[in-house]
């Protein structure tokens, strides 16, 4: 990590920073800055004790509260002068949010539009603001004709799916490139997440803040929920394989999918915070690789010794068909890489649900 004198005198404000995403960073947060301060409401779904995660590193300040009501801002931001916002608290349930649209709103659109406000109003503008977006701001992407032209498939209906009718005939997908690819949501989540980065890009080049946004793919590993059943395939896999069962796949289990490990996203995070250098469009991260989710199902399944996973053709809606990140930009921009494979990403996870109390196979 490449600090400077004059950042180690700053302060980092970190929304949402008590998740699995900002515990991971919240260590080298204390090195390369002066205070580390986290707002975060310790939602139910994801802090079953209700209590500060163990997780998050000792000095890191945590205030419990919630990012969508004014009055929070007010209060954090009299004391708090943030130079770096990270701003990472949303709900963040991809099938739930269709669901639940009003919730998903209100946290991630509401909650982003307040602590704008907030900074304004409290005088509290800080020098960057790095948001953790998604890569399902893209939808089902762009995909390339067998002719060779882009085109944008839009959403998968329930009449082609019912029909097991997976893929968009005669195309390819292709990787996610904020600089080529247009967004285009499927799910209410991922609409929100382009809601937040709109947002943050207007009132930010209205008031000269820099912004760092990145497109996150699949993120899992140590310190993933383990009692959140609407995210993280691969510490449900886990589960699931450590009660001996066989792992159901969806569709024919050869969605694609850009996992990456929880070290290397706070890597990137934690570069979007201190880089030299900021972007003007989303940076995409990820492994860079697709899996199917047959292949990371099937390594789990080797890993507990469970039996084979089976293909069960059920589908949900909100999900897409193919995802990885191109992330030449990242690595251009940040200076960031990637640097754990499937195999050795899925053995940390799987090290570290073996050690955590209370742990039960789903
Ligand atoms: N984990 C992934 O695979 C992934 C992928 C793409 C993008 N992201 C994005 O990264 C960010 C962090 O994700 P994560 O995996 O750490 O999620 P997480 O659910 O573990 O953490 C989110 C945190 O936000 C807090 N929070 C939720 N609503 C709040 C509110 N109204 N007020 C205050 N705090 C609130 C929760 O208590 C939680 O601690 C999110 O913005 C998410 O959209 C995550």
């Amino acid at each position: 990590m490449n600090i400077s004198p004059e950042q180690r005198t700053e302060t980092v404000l970190v929304t949402g920073g008590a998740g699995f995403i900002g515990c991971a960073i919240s260590a080298s947060l204390l090195q390369a800055f002066n205070r580390v301060v986290v707002v975060d409401n310790l939602h139910p779904q994801i802090h079953e004790s209700g209590e500060r995660p163990n997780e998050l590193a000792d000095g890191v300040e945590l205030v419990v509260a919630d990012i969508t009501e004014a009055a929070t801002w007010d209060k954090v931001l009299a004391d708090v002068k943030p130079d770096v916002v990270i701003h990472l608290a949303a709900e963040t349930g991809t099938a739930q949010s269709l669901a639940e649209s009003t919730r998903h709103t209100l946290a991630n659109v509401v909650g982003t539009s307040q602590l704008l406000d907030g900074l304004l109003r409290n005088k509290a503008l800080p020098r960057r603001i790095v948001l953790t977006s998604s890569r399902a701001v893209y939808g089902e992407g762009a995909w390339r004709k067998a002719g060779g032209a882009l085109f944008y498939p839009g959403q998968r209906t329930s009449e082609t799916l019912d029909k097991s009718e997976w893929d968009f005939p005669d195309a390819e997908p292709t990787a996610m490139r904020a600089a080529e690819v247009f967004p285009a949501p499927v799910s209410v989540y991922g609409a929100t997440k382009l809601a937040q980065e709109n947002i943050l890009q207007a009132w930010a080049k209205s008031y000269g803040v820099e912004t760092a946004i990145l497109r996150l793919q699949n993120v899992y590993g140590p310190g993933q929920s383990l009692i959140n059943p609407y995210t993280g395939i691969m510490s449900l896999f886990c589960r699931m394989a450590m009660g001996s069962r066989s792992i159901p796949l969806y569709e024919d289990g050869e969605v694609r999918r850009d996992f990456i490990l929880i070290d290397d996203v706070a890597s990137a995070v934690v570069a979007g915070a201190i880089s030299a250098q900021t972007h003007p469009t989303p940076l995409d991260i990820g492994s860079g690789e697709f899996q199917t989710i047959g292949t990371a199902a099937e390594t789990i399944a080797a890993r507990y010794g469970a039996p084979a996973p089976h293909v069960t053709g059920q589908y949900r809606q909100g999900d897409v068909r193919h995802a990885w990140a191109d992330i030449s930009d990242a690595k251009a921009v940040l200076g960031w890489e990637p640097r754990y494979n499937l195999q050795q990403g899925i053995a940390r996870l799987a090290d570290w649900i073996d050690v955590q109390p209370d742990v039960k196979p789903a």
